[in-house]
């Protein structure tokens, strides 16, 4: 039995520890939006951390999200994987499978299909218990078995096309009642559904002329990375991207994200990819409404929806006007409905359809319900615009109020002596310490006597790296570090060195910075130190080498701050902090302070300019991987407006360049209490954390733009507008923040009629029509409009 998927959902990320804040707040917000279901991965690292010992406790109660899911009376889709992708963690494999004897990722081995049968297995075994399945009455309508394997099968040859064969098969015998879903898999077995994921799925075909034409993934933005600029998918697009994909007979359209959310602890993926996972996504980072994504795409949903009926019975026929126009009409014996689509990037259309005229600007789709009046124009924006704004934290006065300790991180005599907790006669891939920290400990030692052939003058230390930080000390003294820049990732580190006859110690720290998710093999992807590590020997214009990466090595997981918990309530106990002299620049340094929880219940980011890479913890809470010393790159951002013409992909749009990446670090209140908090931060490259503080984050400026016979619409989501800057009815130019008149204007001044309308509100609404504003002298060929700035 085939369940009609409903046609538009969203992408939540579930998983990640403060889930609890999406729960209510954002399933009602995406349900406001003008959503019917929630998309959802399940993460299998977060479930069986260890192998056969699982989670699903806390944030990471599954069932109980589906269930509040179904409160909001929204459906589900389940994507199940167990490989996700997703900008997560080794892409959600857990690294301890990684160390499986005779284990291959993703083909037909035994070891691996055993355990990907038994995770999958445990989660629709919990589903069904629980009658979460629409078959049962419950709200899962898709569920999906791997993810997009379609675009890496051909490395895996015969035996991935087996695989997937045994995947489809395996999920199959579940019978769970519901379609699953496998996307990007154009060779989908039946009866698996083929599904499309891009940011741009409107030509894509299922490969059973029976299947729904599906997309699991309208990329609304794109991911960051350390070293990365913002990305920016425009409203105007990703609202193009929907149209015309309904426009060509689209069924089921899924946002990626619909809120990304931030990727706390260890749980971002790689390499080098940012905490915050705010993908520009309809919901922020924090949960806010993107505007005007949010707006005006819940516009657009809205007119979709009133046209179901048309769109889920109608005939289609279409007309093709040339130069990429067309016009699809979806006729019922009831009434007819349609789309006028011009993806010309640069050249507006005049059609002319059953005797009138419409104007298509380029790169837009219009909605005609009726076929004879626009409802909808992608590029035609009527929602708000929010310029969110970040205040300081009102319950105290920061920076100045937070008195910082500190300590030294131990480099001490075990690892000055090399001595590990295991050892082996080679360089190891980080991935076998099954991920438990992200640091490790490589130590050799090396005896020298000085007819050794390297020894001179002039000695270097060389590692190879993979692109994971490193830090190195030779002899109990820090020697350098090096990590990736800017997409590099096998680096080779070389600096001299002092070294002495006798024994020498060699230490290298090795951090891994998210393991890699995505691509061919990727599982096998080197992490930490591939090596070679050598010394090299310089004389004259000979070098000579000896080469170490065979030595025996000895190993040690983790720091010793963690292993001793500074970071949780418990080391607020311990005496062996020091109150004098906070160190700046300084290595390898914890620092601690006390804070007020921000006032209100605005979102609160932890400010972290002037500190340079790791960890920070809100009472005990590992608030992610910060790094805000890495900046965006310089070049490759706009230097003019946005154009939203034109094919979208992640170069396009940029902003931030030249700036740290990331530099606030979202804390959920749910990790604050009311009174003495504490905050924790690991400093691996030296930092000054006296310019740190915590601020809320609101909208400041709410910008309204509607067309002539909408309704401009405007809030401060959750706080009254506290006044009107600017008003304009006719063609006033500009942007959000800087608007001016344009050629023409209504007669008699706007504004204090919007400011009669507004000042004081949650929220307005205003009809634009002359009637309601006046005439204007801006004669027949200027489509006119109302623009509003106002304070919030
Ligand atoms: C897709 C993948 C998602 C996510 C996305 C990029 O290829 O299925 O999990 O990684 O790319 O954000």
């Amino acid at each position: 039995m085939m369940v009609e998927p409903s046609p538009l959902t969203a992408s939540v990320e579930f998983c990640c520890p403060a889930q609890s804040i999406i729960r209510g707040a954002q399933l009602e917000k995406a349900k406001e939006g003008g959503l019917d279901a929630i998309e959802t991965y399940v993460f299998w690292n977060a479930h069986e951390p260890s192998r056969r010992q699982y989670n699903f406790d806390g944030n990471l109660d599954l069932v109980r999200f589906i269930k509040s899911i179904q409160d909001e009376g929204l459906y589900a889709v389940l994507r199940i994987g167990p490989y996700v992708c997703a900008e997560w963690n080794y892409g959600g494999f857990p690294v301890w499978l990684h160390n499986m004897p005779g284990i291959e990722f993703r083909t037909a081995n035994t070891v691996f299909m055993n355990e990907m049968q038994n995770f999958t297995t445990l989660i629709v075994d919990m589903m069904r218990k629980e009658k979460l399945f629409a078959s049962q009455g419950g709200p899962i309508i898709l569920a999906q078995i791997e993810n997009e394997y379609g675009n890496m099968m051909s490395h895996y040859g015969d035996a991935g096309k087996a695989y997937i064969d045994w995947c489809a098969k395996m999920a199959d015998s579940f019978k769970i009642g519901v379609p699953w879903l496998m996307c990007q898999q154009s060779d989908a077995p039946q009866p698996m559904i083929n599904t499309c994921n891009g940011w741009y799925c409107d030509s894509f075909t299922p490969n059973n002329p029976n299947s729904p034409k599906m997309w699991t993934e309208n990329w609304t933005g794109w991911f960051k990375s350390w070293g990365g600029p913002d990305p920016h998918r425009t409203a105007e697009d990703v609202a193009f991207s929907v149209a015309r994909f309904f426009q060509y007979g689209g069924t089921f359209q899924n946002y990626y994200m619909y809120h990304g959310g931030t990727n706390f602890g260890r749980t971002s993926g790689g390499p080098y990819l940012t905490t915050s996972y705010d993908y520009d996504a309809p919901l922020d980072e924090y949960g806010n409404l993107n505007q005007p994504k949010w707006g005006h795409l819940k516009e657009l949903h809205r007119v979709l929806k009133s046209m179901e009926k048309t769109l889920t019975h109608g005939n289609i026929s279409s007309i093709d006007f040339g130069n990429s126009v067309t016009a699809t009409i979806y006729a019922t014996e009831e009434g007819s409905g349609c789309f006028f689509g011009n993806a010309n990037s640069s050249t507006d259309a005049t059609i002319s359809f059953q005797g009138s005229e419409y104007v298509v600007p380029a790169w837009s789709v219009s909605i005609l319900p009726d076929c004879k009046n626009e409802e909808y124009n992608t590029a035609k924006v009527n929602a708000q615009t929010s310029l969110m704004v970040k205040r300081s934290n009102e319950a105290e006065e920061e920076p100045a109020s937070l008195k910082w300790v500190w300590r030294p991180e131990i480099i001490d005599g075990p690892i000055h002596e090399g001595k590990g907790k295991f050892a082996a006669s080679q360089l190891i891939d980080q991935k076998q310490i099954n991920d438990e920290s992200d640091y490790l400990w490589y130590m050799t030692s090396v005896n020298l006597k000085e007819d050794d052939p390297i020894w001179s003058d002039n000695m270097s230390l060389l590692v190879n790296g993979s692109g994971h930080v490193l830090h190195t000390y030779v002899n109990g003294e820090y020697l350098g570090s090096d990590w990736a820049t800017y997409g590099i990732f096998n680096y080779k580190f070389e600096q001299q060195v002092k070294l002495k006859p006798g024994p020498n110690q060699i230490s290298l720290l090795s951090a891994t910075v998210g393991l890699q998710n995505y691509g061919p093999m990727f599982d096998l992807v080197q992490s930490g130190i591939p090596g070679p590590v050598e010394l090299v020997g310089r004389k004259g214009d000979e070098r000579i080498v000896k080469d170490l990466s065979g030595h025996k090595w000895s190993y040690r997981v983790g720091l010793r701050g963690m292993e001793d918990k500074l970071y949780g309530p418990q080391s607020d106990n311990q005496t062996n902090w020091l109150s004098e002299e906070l160190p700046t620049k300084r290595r390898m340094t914890w620092y601690k302070t006390t804070f007020k929880a921000p006032l209100g219940s605005d979102p609160v980011v932890l400010d972290l300019l002037g500190m340079g890479k790791g960890f920070a913890w809100v009472n005990g809470n590992n608030i992610g991987r910060y790094w805000p010393s890495y900046l965006a790159k310089e070049d490759g951002c706009l230097t003019g407006p946005c154009d939203y013409r034109g094919s979208y992909d992640n170069n396009k749009c940029l902003t931030n360049c030249g700036k740290p990446s990331q530099r606030y670090y979202h804390v959920p209140r749910s990790f604050m209490g009311k009174d003495v908090n504490t905050l924790v931060l690991f400093e691996e490259f030296g930092g000054n954390p006296s310019r740190v503080n915590f601020k809320t984050l609101a909208v400041g400026t709410a910008c309204g733009n509607a067309y002539e016979k909408k309704t401009l619409e405007l809030s401060c989501q959750g706080r009254p507008i506290a006044g009107v800057l600017f008003a304009s009815f006719g063609d006033p130019q500009g942007t959000c923040g800087s608007f001016t008149k344009g050629t023409c204007d209504a007669e008699r001044d706007v504004l204090p009629i919007l400011q009669k309308e507004c000042v004081g509100k949650d929220s307005c609404s205003i009809q634009v029509s002359e009637e309601k504003l006046g005439k204007t002298n801006c004669g027949g060929n200027i489509v006119k409009r109302l623009a509003v700035e106002a304070v919030c």
